[in-house]
C-alpha cells in the first residue's frame, strides 16, 4: 500500500485529540517516539493534564472548537481519540454521547475539510458490531450495535467513509477490542471505573473489597465472558502505521486485537498470579448489554499495514497494569 503525502518514515505534524487520556496518552508517546510532532487538544474532562506526554503542545478545549482555529496553522493529520466511552452512561443519557461523539466529529471533519488537513485516525470500537454470530469478527461482519456509544461510533464510522470518498479525506478507523496495559507512565486511570483488570487490580490494592463477575451462566467454558485483550503499546504501534498508510479518497477499518479469548475467571486468575493476592471474587447478574464472545480477525490490519502485536501474553499486560498501578499507588497514597 502507499501512501499519498506523507512517505513512509517522514515526520509529520500531527493534531491528538484525547491526548490527556489513556489511549490517546500512549498514542502521542509514541508519535513522538517516533520523531512526529504532537498537538495535543483535550478538555480535560476525563483525562489528566499530568498524562500528556513531555514534548508534546497542549491546547486545553473541546475537539471541534479547538480544531476549527487550530487546523489553519496546517498539520498533516488528526488522530481523534477525544470521546465519550462509557456504555452504561451511553444507555442512560445517550444526548451526551450523540452531541458529545457524532456533532464533535462531524465538526472536526468539516474543520478537516475547511483547512486541507489530509489525513484522519479514527478511534472506532469492537462495540459497532455488537453480538456476534460467532467466531472471530472480522472488518465484513455485521454491524448491530447493541448499545449507543457503539452506535455513535459506527455512525462516525459511516460519516468519515462519505467525507473520504467526497473530499479526498486518506482515513482510517481502528476498532478496537479490549485495550490493556500500560506504556511507562502512562496507564488506565479513570474517575469511574468501569474496566475489569483495573477493578480487579483495585482488589490488589486493597482499594476494593472483591471483584463482582457479571455473569457465570454464558455459553462459554467457564460461564464467564470471553474478551480478547490488547496492549496498549501494540494499539499505539497499528496508529502509528495507519497514519503513514492511509490512503486520499479511501475509509480502511481495521480490526485490533489478538485472535484470542481470554474469560473473566481466566483474567481474573492471571491477576492473582501477577500480584501474589487472592483477590475474592463474587458471581452477580450479567451486565446489561455485554456480549457473551468479543474476539477480533486482525488479519486486515497485519496484511494491509503489516502491523505485528508484540506483547500478546495476558500475564504480561497485567504485569505493566500491576507496575503503573503500584506506581500510581506510591506516588498518591490514599
Ligand atoms: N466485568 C466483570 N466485572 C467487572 C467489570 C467487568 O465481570 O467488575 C466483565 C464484563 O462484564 C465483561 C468483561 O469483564 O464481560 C470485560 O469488561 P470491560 O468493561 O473491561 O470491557 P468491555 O468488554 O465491556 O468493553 C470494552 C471497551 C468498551 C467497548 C467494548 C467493545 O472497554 O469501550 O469493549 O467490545 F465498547
Amino acid at each position: 500500500m502507499s501512501t499519498d503525502t506523507a512517505p513512509s518514515g517522514k515526520p509529520m505534524k500531527l493534531v491528538v485529540t484525547g491526548g490527556a487520556g489513556y489511549i490517546g496518552s500512549v498514542c502521542a508517546t509514541r508519535l513522538l517516539e517516533a520523531g512526529h510532532s504532537v498537538t495535543v487538544v483535550d478538555d480535560l474532562s476525563t483525562g489528566h493534564e499530568d498524562a500528556i506526554p513531555e514534548g508534546a503542545e497542549f491546547v486545553h478545549g473541546d475537539a471541534a472548537e479547538v480544531a476549527e482555529t487550530l487546523l489553519g496553522q496546517g498539520f498533516d493529520g488528526v488522530l481523534h481519540f477525544a470521546a465519550k466511552s462509557l456504555v452504561g452512561e451511553s444507555m442512560q443519557d445517550p444526548g451526551i454521547y450523540w452531541r458529545g461523539n457524532v456533532l464533535t466529529s462531524l465538526r472536526l471533519l468539516d474543520a478537516m475539510r475547511t483547512h486541507g488537513t489530509p489525513r484522519l485516525v479514527f478511534s472506532s470500537t469492537a462495540a459497532t458490531y455488537g453480538e456476534p454470530d460467532t467466531g472471530l469478527i472480522p472488518e465484513t461482519a455485521p454491524t448491530r450495535p447493541t448499545n449507543t456509544y457503539g452506535a455513535t461510533k459506527l455512525a462516525i464510522d459511516h460519516a468519515i467513509t462519505s467525507y473520504a470518498r467526497a473530499h479526498g479525506l486518506a482515513a482510517v478507523s481502528l476498532r478496537y477490542f479490549n485495550v490493556a496495559g500500560a506504556y511507562g507512565r502512562f496507564g488506565e486511570r479513570h474517575a469511574t471505573e468501569t474496566h475489569l483488570i483495573p477493578i480487579v487490580l483495585q482488589v490488589a490494592t486493597g482499594d476494593r473489597a472483591q471483584v463482582q463477575i457479571y455473569g457465570d451462566d454464558y455459553p462459554t467454558d467457564d460461564g464467564t465472558a470471553v474478551r480478547d485483550y490488547i496492549h496498549v503499546a501494540d494499539l499505539a504501534d497499528a496508529h502509528l502505521l495507519a497514519v503513514e498508510h492511509a490512503i486520499a479518497g479511501e475509509h480502511e477499518i481495521y480490526n485490533l486485537g489478538n485472535g484470542t479469548g481470554f474469560s473473566v475467571r481466566q483474567v481474573i486468575e492471571a491477576c492473582r498470579e501477577v500480584t501474589g493476592h487472592p483477590i475474592p471474587a463474587a458471581v452477580a447478574p450479567r451486565r446489561a448489554g455485554d456480549p457473551a464472545v468479543l474476539v477480533a480477525s486482525s488479519e486486515r490490519a497485519r496484511t494491509a499495514m503489516g502491523w505485528k502485536p508484540q506483547r500478546a501474553d495476558l500475564a504480561g499486560m497485567v504485569a505493566d497494569a500491576w507496575r503503573f498501578t503500584q506506581d500510581r499507588k506510591q506516588a498518591n497514597p490514599a
